[in-house]
């Protein structure tokens, strides 16, 4: 049982009651709760008055990343927070609860504690505790909790009357974006021209998340009336940009240019950019989103992971797995020669003291011949922690051959990491500890994988025109 909880509530009430203004209360609410329940991470919302979805107003310990993530559907999230029950989330990456289960990933996020806030009987939000280590809390820290949500909701009240007329029609300050997001569900907008719809549909295709006219920016004011305001047509927030699309009509592209760089001069953090089509097609490109060039290597059918794709996962993953081998020394070990460009990545995103080996072996031939090591380890893996690097686990035989030798050699502790996982293919299941992406039964090329020796160098992984596989060839063993 902890004994900060009386000084801790005397503490939030008086914030409460202070002069601060509200986002500031709530912030640091979230600090001061966090810490006295000892969590990492905090974060206070709103319910909109259909209970479709949950907006920030209030958070500590998390990344303006995860902060941007858009507003929770309430009913898709933690639901029974609805019904005015305590929610506990032991393990957030893999509960189907979690909206954002890779954002949660990515920030390191362990378990989740959602606790209601009732005004009169009725849900108007919530309070949500994250920890980095899945951690119980105590009935003690369950009371705590519900005293803060009472607090809060009284703040609550007075927080939607303020989000409602004070940021809208006065005020000339920052609104913060997610205040006026829309839910990442909601029934598609009515979109006000036809070539906004068709950016939407490309940002869902490439998985980036959009909202639609989510935020009005105040450009002139008169007598402390906004006069004239500014409505961009998207924001993407995982690339925290503003977008503005155009037509070719050049009377409309510098009426807008003007009002582009108003608002960049009044707000200079904000970051937009106004694109036409043939514009916005090559900022994909740059962000890695968009095939150009990609489609045109021959032999490749389509795109399956961009670039940007791909290195985001690995960062994920190099996340996970520096925290689960924190204090070691690992040893991770790659079989040549597909591993090369996901090892070299995953390595360098790791917070570890790491060493690296490699082996090699013989490839499927049919000449009877039996698989052999043809490049054994340097060194000796006895005592140690090894993690073994794949490029893809396939029917799962090469690993359960490589995972024999390794176990022979008793080190200390041996897991497998691999970015692709064609599970429907197994045939020898061995359990994956860390996996990038699960892929179907189809043959992929590029980011180090090969087809009869090509394709390794792609910066993307693609997948091979199913013509260039001859029907009779053992495409799995080519490696
Ligand atoms: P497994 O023994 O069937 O699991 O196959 C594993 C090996 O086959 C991998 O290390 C790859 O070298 C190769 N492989 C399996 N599927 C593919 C693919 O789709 N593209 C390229 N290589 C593959």
């Amino acid at each position: 049982m902890r004994d900060n909880y009386y000084p801790a509530l005397k503490h939030i009430s008086k914030i409460a009651n202070s002069f601060f203004g509200f986002r500031k209360i709530c912030n640091s609410i979230a600090k001061s709760t966090t810490k006295t329940v000892h969590g990492d991470a905090c974060c206070i919302s709103l319910l909109n008055p259909q209970k479709e979805y949950l907006i920030t107003v209030g958070a500590y310990g998390l990344s303006d990343l995860y902060l941007r993530k858009g507003p929770l559907d309430a009913r898709k999230s933690l639901p029974e927070i609805l019904d005015g029950k305590i929610v506990f989330i032991a393990d957030a990456t893999k509960d189907e609860r979690v909206q954002h289960p890779e954002m949660a990933e990515a920030q390191g996020i362990s378990s989740i504690l959602g606790i209601p806030i009732l005004r009169k009987g009725e849900v108007i939000g919530e309070i949500r505790i994250y920890t980095r280590e899945p951690e119980e809390f105590s009935e003690a820290d369950k009371s705590f909790l519900l005293s803060v949500a009472d607090i809060c909701a009284i703040l609550l009240e007075k927080g939607e009357l303020y989000l409602l007329e004070k940021d809208y029609k006065t005020s000339k300050r920052q609104i913060n974006p997610q205040v006026a997001q829309l839910p990442t569900n909601a029934p598609r907008p009515a979109f006000a021209h036809p070539s906004e719809e068709e950016f939407a549909k490309l940002l869902d295709f490439y998985s980036i998340e959009w909202l639609y006219e989510p935020r009005s920016f105040p450009l002139h004011w008169e007598k402390d009336e906004v006069a004239e305001m500014f409505t961009p047509d998207f924001y993407l927030p995982e690339l925290d940009l503003y977008v503005e699309l155009t037509t070719l009509r050049q009377s409309l592209i510098t009426e807008k240019n003007r009002k582009v760089r108003h608002l960049k001069e009044l707000y200079p953090q904000i970051n937009i950019k106004l694109l036409n089509k043939n514009d916005y097609i090559h900022l994909l490109a740059k962000y890695g989103y968009w095939p150009l060039g990609e489609t045109k290597v021959e032999g490749i059918d389509r795109v399956l992971y961009s670039h940007t794709q791909i290195q985001r996962r690995v960062r994920v993953l190099a996340k996970r797995i520096s925290r689960d081998y924190a204090g070691k020394k690992p040893v991770l070990v790659g079989i040549l020669k597909g591993v090369t460009c996901f090892m070299s990545d995953l390595m360098q995103h790791l917070s570890l003291p790491i060493t690296l080996d490699f082996m090699a072996i013989s490839y499927y031939t049919s000449d009877g011949q039996v698989v052999k090591i043809t490049k054994d380890l340097d060194s000796s893996i006895t005592g140690q922690d090894v993690l073994m690097v794949e490029d893809i686990v396939d029917t799962g035989m090469t690993l359960n051959y490589v995972l024999k030798h390794l176990s022979a050699h008793k080190p200390a502790s041996l897991r497998i990491c691999t970015l692709l996982d064609k599970r429907a293919r197994r045939l020898i299941d061995i359990p994956l500890d860390y996996v990038g992406f699960e892929i179907s039964d189809e043959f992929v090329v590029g980011y180090g994988l090969d087809y009869r020796g090509e394709y390794r160098n792609l910066s993307f992984i693609g997948i091979l025109h199913p013509e260039l596989i001859e029907k009779d060839e053992r495409v799995h063993h080519l490696s």
